[in-house]
């Protein structure tokens, strides 16, 4: 993704997600650094003005025929050179929060939690991977956290959550040495954006020190550079907002 590309072929991306708080500001800062490419911005309910070069699309994770369809639809149009996942759930108003105890494991929310943050990532996968520029360096990132991290769990609490993101990022990895197969110049990473300021933080933003709660520009802008300055041999991993490598 260097400039250089950016002025020989047009440069295409799809952010899932527009419609979330760094999702869409994902979408501003991709359409804005590669001004000449198309960006497809993917939501549920289609909402918002967008610049020019970006065209909003939706789907739902939950209905796999509507992942389908934006794949044939963005597909038709030439190989892709960027895909971002930046959905996901951490509670539900009125239905189910994160789980503070054992005590609190639900088996309805969880599998809401895991549909969401799990199986809909891995169902974009499974339908944009295919899409990738095979010929050049081409990405697939979805936006994890830090507290899937196995070996940096210290606190304990919110099973579902952070259990389907250590799921989702076992599926990147495996998306990451799938891919090498077709095209070593092509990566799959998970991203931590940091805690960032947006609806599904603000009921946990209490314990949040001075200066570390992020805004969603910022967020987007930071993961954007980390994104652009991933070299094949980091495939498979998770990158925090700051470029350092967090480990499983
Ligand atoms: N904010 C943080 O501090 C933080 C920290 C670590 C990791 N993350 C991760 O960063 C990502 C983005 O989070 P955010 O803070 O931007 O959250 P957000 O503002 O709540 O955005 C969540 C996005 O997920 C979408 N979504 C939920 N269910 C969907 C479905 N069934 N089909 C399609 N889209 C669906 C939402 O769409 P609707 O608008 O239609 O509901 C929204 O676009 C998440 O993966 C989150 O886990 C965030």
């Amino acid at each position: 993704l260097s400039p250089t590309d950016v002025t020989e072929r047009p440069f295409r991306a799809v952010v899932f997600g527009a419609s979330g708080g760094i999702g869409r500001e994902l979408v501003l800062a991709v359409a804005k650094r590669y001004s000449h490419g198309s960006i497809f911005a993917g939501m549920r309910k289609l909402e918002g003005a967008w610049p020019d070069n970006v065209t909003p699309f939706s789907f739902d994770l939950e209905a796999e025929p509507s992942i389908a369809k934006a794949s044939d639809s963005i597909g038709s149009g030439g190989q892709l050179d960027l895909v971002m996942v930046a959905t996901g759930v951490l509670k539900s108003d009125g239905t189910f929060e994160p789980e503070k105890s054992w005590r609190a494991i639900d088996p309805s929310a969880m599998a809401k939690v895991f549909a969401l943050n799990t199986i809909g990532p891995a169902l974009i996968g499974k339908h944009f991977l295919p899409l990738l520029a095979r010929d050049r360096r081409s990405v697939f990132a979805a936006l994890s956290a830090r507290v899937s991290s196995i070996s940096d769990n210290r606190l304990g609490g919110w099973h579902s959550y952070r259990a389907s993101k250590t799921a989702l990022n076992m599926i990147v990895r495996n998306f990451a040495l799938e891919l090498a197969t077709r095209n070593n110049a092509a990566i799959a990473v998970s991203l931590h954006p940091g805690t960032v300021d947006t609806e599904l933080s603000k009921p946990f933003q209490g314990n949040v020190g001075k200066g570390k709660l992020f805004s969603p520009a910022y967020s987007a802008m930071c993961l954007l550079d980390v994104v652009d300055a991933l070299t094949s041999a980091e495939s498979g991993k998770m990158f925090a907002w700051d470029g350092k490598e967090i480990g499983f």
